[in-house]
């Protein structure tokens, strides 16, 4: 497995990669790597096959990140990681530093952003205003880096996975897009970096965004001609204010392809949920 550090000796590697016809499948990651990453990385080695490459990227994005957020913070694990890549068959973990990405003392900064002016308005968009834009920018740095013709992102970022999506299709960008499915812990809890800052209480109770998800499908289930959004969010702001230390940034029942919110809930739309536990952002969502 070979580690990359610069930009550009990624790019060379992934422009030999492409005029030997490989596949070259990305994952783009921000490290600290779980099961829900390995699920990512096991599906690219399966889309790339035994010719192809896959490729990690290690990055903690600072574009995506407002000043009050985490990004000093963001648990970081190198070795481990390297390890789970290597065990996993991955080609190339790419890790470059910040100023080989976002160039800053030197003539020319950087000054070019990438902006999805659509769908990145609601929810994530709405409750952290930059994040997108950083996220947009960094994927295209990584697509042009990598030459991706696969890129596998997860769905527990369901969000910004419809905004990458539209991104590429815009941008007309040859890179296929797979979203795989969420990984969660036996008790519902979906696997994130930043389950890693719960204490022991806050991680009992983060089950409650699990329960938001599960209790939107029983009671559409239970419906015969859909359930009000209305109604069902303030079930679900009940049910949030008797768990402790949690605080609701945003419920929002939406239409997965335009992610429009709708006021009468079916078996094809979708919740997503954001919810603070102290300092400690966690987000969710599922298909009902
Ligand atoms: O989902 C993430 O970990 C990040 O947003 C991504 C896609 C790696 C961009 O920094």
């Amino acid at each position: 497995m070979k580690k990359l550090t610069r930009a550009k000796t990624m790019q060379r590697q992934a422009l030999t990669w492409r005029l030997e016809k490989r596949r070259v499948v990305i994952v783009p990651t921000m490290g600290f790597l779980h099961a829900g990453h390995a699920a990512l990385i096991k599906r690219a080695r399966r889309i790339a096959g035994k010719n192809g490459r896959v490729v990690v990227s290690i990055f903690v994005n600072p574009t995506q990140f407002a000043p009050n957020e985490d990004l000093e913070r963001y648990p970081r694990s190198e070795n481990a990681d390297f390890q789970l890549c290597r065990s996993l068959g991955v080609d190339a973990v790419f890790l470059p530093p910040a100023q080989d990405i976002y160039p800053k003392e030197c003539e020319a900064p950087f000054s070019t952003f990438v902006t999805e002016e659509s769908l990145s308005t609601s929810m994530e968009g709405r409750s952290r205003p930059i994040h997108f834009r950083g996220v947009a920018t960094i994927v295209v740095i990584l697509f042009n880096l990598t030459q991706a013709s696969h890129a596998v992102f997860g769905e527990k970022d369901f969000q910004q996975a419809a905004i990458i999506i539209k991104m590429a299709k815009d941008l007309k960008f040859p890179t296929r897009i797979i979203v795989a499915p969420t990984v969660r812990e036996a008790d519902g809890l979906a696997k994130s970096s930043r389950n890693a800052y719960l204490s022991l209480a806050q991680r009992e109770n983060a089950t409650i965004l699990w329960r938001c998800i599960e209790a939107t499908r029983t009671s559409v289930n239970e419906a015969e001609t859909g359930v009000s959004a209305k109604r069902m969010r303030q079930k679900l702001e009940r049910l949030i204010d008797k768990t402790p230390e949690a605080n609701l940034d945003y419920i929002e029942f939406f239409n997965p392809k335009t992610l429009a919110p709708v006021s009468k809930i079916q078996h094809s739309d979708r919740i997503a949920l954001a919810i603070r536990f102290g300092k400690t952002r966690l987000i969710d969502n599922g298909l009902i």
